[in-house]
């Protein structure tokens, strides 16, 4: 018997300006290239992956899985205000054609951390017309794909901001108090030359611009449903497993209620929840715990702890009384026996929350290729598969093969 539904999602995810190379007209295409960055390097050519998507998508599908996760450019498609690119929305289509014909349902992000560079001048998600804005495009992008495109996550990780500053654990580089800058600002001194530690334009944690995510979703998911009355909507949340150590209840409580729930209410009115988890985290009195309990951790500093992946999962969609759907999950390592190991231990725990009756819809593993993790650069190995930055070959793990056995088999191998 298998051990997932029958129409379960097993496959990989990217993102735009991670894999796809030369996102020239981005926000984090300008703050990468400003003397001083914080970034440890520049994305350039990334994986080429704007060029290469079919081998990409053959990658997949030869392994078998049977679903891709990747995100359209909002500032290759809008490069400036108002003025929609039918070129680049012709390749996006060509991109979910691609997945169709090789058996691939495609899963796309509307927005996934960049924004144009335009955008970001004027305030990025702080601004009062950012949710119309960010409206239009979605627009623009839906009627376009006239159904060729099912699922749809508006924004990717619009909590992020909100945990990087509250934690105080800065995953994608910079400062606290740069997280909590206000990005038109940030942005201005940025790209204006002056070095700074200012980190990435997304994530906004001051009320305006958490309000502005929460209504450029909700009116995002009303175009979709008016344009494409079949179509699946949810965004995708960072939750990792916050876990209360000796004297902590009340911060991991909190962390909750400040970073999760908030995000989860809107979720409620979706068809699914996204759900992103890499580890847990342990707060103490004074907040989260530096130091991992384990031994293992990865590139990134992040604790082994594959439990993490059902415990978020469980919550999530208790919470919301929505299906869950995984949109990303995985670790930075060298070591792909460790990758094998930490996808097995994970699996497994979401298997059982599926026999406990969760509803859970699928399963998209962080991430296809090694490729640029924005402030660490191309330090970190995420992928199922590797990739020769000068020749661009790409390279399948055997955590690429394992994850396609366990797709063949629907999880009953694990
Ligand atoms: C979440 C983000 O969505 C993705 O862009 C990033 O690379 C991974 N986590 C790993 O940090």
């Amino acid at each position: 018997m298998p051990a997932f539904p029958d129409s379960f999602l097993w496959g990989a995810a990217t993102s735009g300006h991670q894999v796809e190379g030369n996102n020239t007209s981005s926000d984090v295409w300008a703050m990468e290239h400003v003397p001083g960055s914080t970034f440890h390097e520049p994305s350039g050519d990334a994986c080429d992956s704007y060029h290469r998507y079919p081998e990409d998508i053959d990658l997949l599908a030869d392994a078998g899985l049977n679903a891709y996760r990747f995100s359209v450019e909002w500032s290759r498609i809008e490069p400036e205000k108002g003025r929609f690119s039918r070129a680049e929305l012709d390749h996006y289509l060509r991109m979910a054609a691609t997945c169709h014909e090789r058996g691939l349902t495609p899963v796309v992000t509307l927005s996934h951390f960049t924004v144009p560079a335009w955008f970001a001048r004027d305030g990025a998600w702080n601004q009062p017309e950012a949710p119309e804005l960010f409206e239009r495009y979605c627009r623009q992008v839906i009627a376009h794909f006239a159904g060729e495109v099912t699922w749809w996550v508006t924004l990717n990780e619009p909590n992020v901001g909100a945990l990087l500053s509250a934690s105080g654990l800065l995953a994608y580089g910079g400062s606290a108090e740069a997280a909590r800058e206000d990005p038109k600002e940030t942005f201005a001194r940025r790209v204006g030359g002056e070095p700074s530690t200012a980190t990435v334009a997304l994530p906004v944690t001051t009320p305006e611009g958490v309000a502005n995510l929460c209504e450029a979703h909700r009116r995002a998911r009303t175009a979709i449903r008016e344009l494409q009355p079949k179509a699946r909507v949810g965004w995708s949340l960072t939750i990792q497993d916050f876990q209360a150590g000796a004297g902590g209840e009340q911060r991991a409580a909190d962390m909750l209620r400040q970073i999760v729930e908030p995000f989860l209410e809107l979720s409620k009115d979706d068809d699914f929840v996204g759900v992103q988890t890499y580890t847990r985290m342990v707060f103490g009195p004074d907040g989260p715990l530096k130091q991992p309990r384990t031994e293992r951790t990865f590139q990134t500093g992040w604790e082994y702890y594959p439990q993490a992946l059902s415990n978020a999962v469980r919550l999530a969609a208790s919470f919301t009384g929505v299906p869950v759907l995984v949109t990303e999950h995985g670790i930075a390592t060298a070591d792909d026996d460790l990758r094998v190991a930490y996808l097995r231990e994970a699996l497994t725990g979401l298997r059982g929350a599926v026999a406990d009756g969760t509803a859970v819809l699928g399963y998209l593993h962080w991430t296809l290729l090694d490729n640029w993790e924005w402030h660490a650069g191309y330090a970190m190995t995420f992928g199922l598969v590797a990739l020769d930055r000068e020749t661009f070959e790409r390279a399948p793990k055997p955590s690429l093969r394992y994850l396609g056995r366990v797709a063949a088999t629907n999880g009953a191998c694990l």
